[in-house]
């Protein structure tokens, strides 16, 4: 359906894509990955020419769409796009966001276009806030009507960029949902996250940009559980691991605590792994910090999935305590800490700084 040819596209005279070349069949649901500035949005909006790009072809259903003559309107109806901060217009209903364009672009009557926008509200879970104003919607919600809205001009393949990135974690499950359904029921997709559990479900290709290009390509299992290459191996397991740093002023215990376990679970998390991070946190963490050498902690939590044990690690910024001075190092909190983990590790690590390490 799409077909990417040797494209090029430069900012500034910076390059930031060079020789990406990629086919999208009827069906597919493609996923782009990679860190943050590497070009995945850039390439998304190439492919519906909301931005040009300096050399290449982008072939859809086999005519270039970069060429002058073709009618890049029908195009773009053809290719919706859905987008990290929804886009709705705040001061329109959920309604009248949704039949708006069709009425306009597509001369739809604006009976029919109720009807089908009643009927996609149904399908994305909406159907009883057709009446609401988008600010009267939380983030899951708008973006739910943001895909019924680009369902509206019924295109052939829709590009989502991040869509999910901009929610509270409560709700981008309900949003993933939505997108799963329409990738199900056939729609041509390409989807650009940093949701990796997301991306391995869901596709049936992935794309990993870095070095100005496609580094690697191939299915989840080859991305994410036998990469070929090693800047791809870099990457997913970067995406395993949280990180925070916290000080002895601004940590907030409860938030740290929830985001290390709504980072955790998609990966397995027990009761005793749940209860090991809390109580690390409240009683190893919370008295590091209050030693005055200690200048900040960070926190990392390295999720595992082959059931060896996820790995908790803090490391104090500014303490030079050699091993056997470990901060936490009282009878009763090391007791304690054993009942939780696997094994503890304490190490001097090569920028200086004292670190521990418990595998839960
Ligand atoms: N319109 C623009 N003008 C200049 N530079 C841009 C523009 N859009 C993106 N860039 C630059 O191109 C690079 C890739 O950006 P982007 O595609 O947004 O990355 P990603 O979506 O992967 O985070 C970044 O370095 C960004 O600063
Ligand atoms: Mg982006």
């Amino acid at each position: 359906m799409i077909e990417v040819k040797n494209l090029k596209k430069s900012f500034d005279g910076q390059t930031i894509l060079q020789n990406v070349n990629f086919t999208v069949n009827k069906g597919d649901s493609v996923v782009i990955i990679g860190g943050s500035g590497c070009g995945k949005s850039t390439l998304l909006r190439c492919l519906n020419r909301l931005i040009v790009p300096d050399e290449g072809e982008i072939l859809f259903e086999g005519k270039n769409i970069l060429d002058k003559k073709t009618d890049v309107d029908l195009f773009r109806r053809k290719v919706g796009m859905v987008y990290q901060q929804f886009n709705l217009f705040e001061h329109l209903n959920v309604m009248e966001n949704m039949i708006l364009a069709p009425m306009k672009v597509l001369k739809m009557s604006e009976k029919d276009a109720t009807e089908r926008a009643e009927e996609l509200l149904k399908k994305v879970g909406m159907e009883n806030r057709r009446y609401r104003m988008p600010s009267a919607l939380s983030g899951g919600q708008k973006q739910r009507v943001a895909i019924a809205r680009t369902l509206m001009m019924q295109p052939e393949c829709i590009l989502f960029d991040e869509p999910t990135s901009a929610l509270d974690p409560t709700m981008v499950d309900e949003v993933e949902s939505v997108i799963r359904r329409l990738v199900d029921d056939g729609m041509t997709s390409v989807i650009v996250t940093h949701e990796m559990r997301f991306a391995e479900k869901i596709s049936s290709n992935i794309l990993f940009l870095a070095e100005k290009g496609i580094y690697e390509e191939g299915p989840a299992e080859q991305i994410f559980h036998n990469p070929k290459r090693e800047l791809t191996r870099q990457f997913v397991y970067r995406s395993r691991m949280f990180n925070r740093k916290v000080t002895r002023r601004d940590v907030d215990l409860l938030s740290l605590n929830s985001e290390l376990k709504s980072f955790a679970m998609p990966y397995g998390l027990n009761r005793k792994q749940t209860l090991g991070i809390s109580y690390i946190l409240e009683e190893i963490l919370m008295p590091i910090l209050q030693i005055e050498e200690v200048n900040d902690a960070s926190v990392s939590l390295i999720c595992d999935e082959s059931g060896s044990g996820h790995k908790l690690i803090i490391e104090c910024e500014g303490y030079k305590a050699d091993t056997e001075l470990a901060p936490e190092f009282d009878d009763m909190g090391r007791l304690l800490a054993r009942n939780f983990t696997q094994s503890i590790d304490y190490y001097v690590n090569a920028t200086g700084n004292w670190e521990v390490t418990y595998v839960l």
